[in-house]
């Protein structure tokens, strides 16, 4: 529409205004906001952009690829992955705390994308000037505002602020002034998948807090499996009163990995295997939620297909707790 093509104009008019001939970084997440600013400041400064995606090998099922597919196939922009997996597996071995381990993933994960962006950096004079983030104006006010005050920490959250000074970088946030829906119109009139935009939210520390304790290669191959088959029958599943999907029904949904096992049969044989639960919840700010009740049919469905497609997961269960005392994610 004329409103949204008007906006972009503008847009892009003032980060053209703001960098001139600069080099800008950006660290692409694969989530909905700094997709849009990388979409956004591409519109406006297109090769001037270089995008580093950091995969710690805690995504989900084929997510690095289409991160690269959309950024660097599609549009055409700048991006470098940077294939960390095995850097953040090898410190994650043997540690079992939660806290230990979203730690040990935000600071890899900054260590990893300084590094990069200290290379585009350079020193000379064609090296990079700006850090871009995908900053939405809630994210503004929480920062400066009650939240961070708050005397538990339930969960060290991982985040990259201070990063700009840290690197002597000048700051580029054109989503500042945006709200989530704001920036997912944007998204979508930039020409980005509304699959893309609507997605729910995904943890920074990704897989890592979905698999309890240790964090193994092998429990994160099978979680994205069994993850991929929960979301993917989730889209598929209408609902016929509202004439939404199930994924568009709740807030967020996923598969947490238990590193238990328990005896099932298959054909006439036993079977000593994982558990894994799915969890799904609907909420309008993630501080409360309920858990979804989910048609029992899309939960059988969700079973046998994890079940028969996934060989080491024997059992599937349903978490139906709330937000709180539960929490959304498990750690
Ligand atoms: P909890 O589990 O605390 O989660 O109920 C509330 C919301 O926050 C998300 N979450 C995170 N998001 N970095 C993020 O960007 C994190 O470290 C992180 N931990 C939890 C969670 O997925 C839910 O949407």
């Amino acid at each position: 529409d004329w409103i949204m093509r008007d906006h972009i104009e503008e847009a892009v008019q003032k980060i053209r205004e703001q960098v001139r001939d600069e080099e800008v970084i950006l660290g692409l997440s694969g989530g909905v906001d700094s997709s849009v600013a990388a979409a956004l400041i591409h519109r406006a400064i297109g090769d001037q952009l270089t995008c580093v995606f950091v995969d710690h090998g805690l995504l989900r099922l084929h997510e690095g690829d289409m991160v690269m597919d959309m950024f660097a196939g599609k549009l055409h922009a700048k991006v470098i992955r940077v294939d960390a997996s095995e850097l953040f597996l090898g410190q994650l071995a043997g540690v079992t705390d939660p806290e230990k381990k979203r730690k040990i993933i935000g600071g890899l994960f900054v260590d990893v994308f300084k590094a990069e962006a200290a290379k585009l950096k350079g020193d000379g004079a064609k090296g990079a000037k700006w850090l871009a983030q995908g900053t939405i104006y809630p994210d503004v006010i929480e920062s400066g505002g009650a939240k961070s005050k708050k005397a538990v920490t339930i969960k060290s959250h991982h985040n990259v602020g201070g990063l700009p000074e840290q690197l002597g970088l000048k700051l580029l946030e054109p989503l500042r002034d945006l709200f989530k829906d704001e920036v997912r119109e944007l998204g979508v009139a930039l020409g980005l998948p509304h699959d893309m935009v609507y997605r729910h939210p995904f943890p920074g520390p990704g897989l890592g807090v979905r698999i309890l304790g240790e964090v193994k290669k092998e429990y994160a191959d099978l979680l994205r499996r069994a993850d991929a088959i929960f979301i993917e029958e989730l889209r598929s599943t209408i609902d016929h009163n509202s004439g939404k999907s199930w994924y568009d029904l709740t807030s967020q949904a996923f598969t947490v990995f238990l590193p238990v096992k328990s005896v099932g049969v298959m054909g006439d044989g036993r079977t000593y295997d994982y558990v894994v639960a799915l969890r799904a919840v609907q909420t309008s700010d993630f501080m409360t939620a309920d858990w979804a009740e989910l048609p029992y049919a899309l939960l059988k469905k969700v079973s046998s297909r994890i079940i028969n497609e996934v060989r080491g997961i024997n059992r599937v269960t349903y978490d139906v707790s709330s937000k709180p005392p539960a929490t959304i994610e498990w750690e």
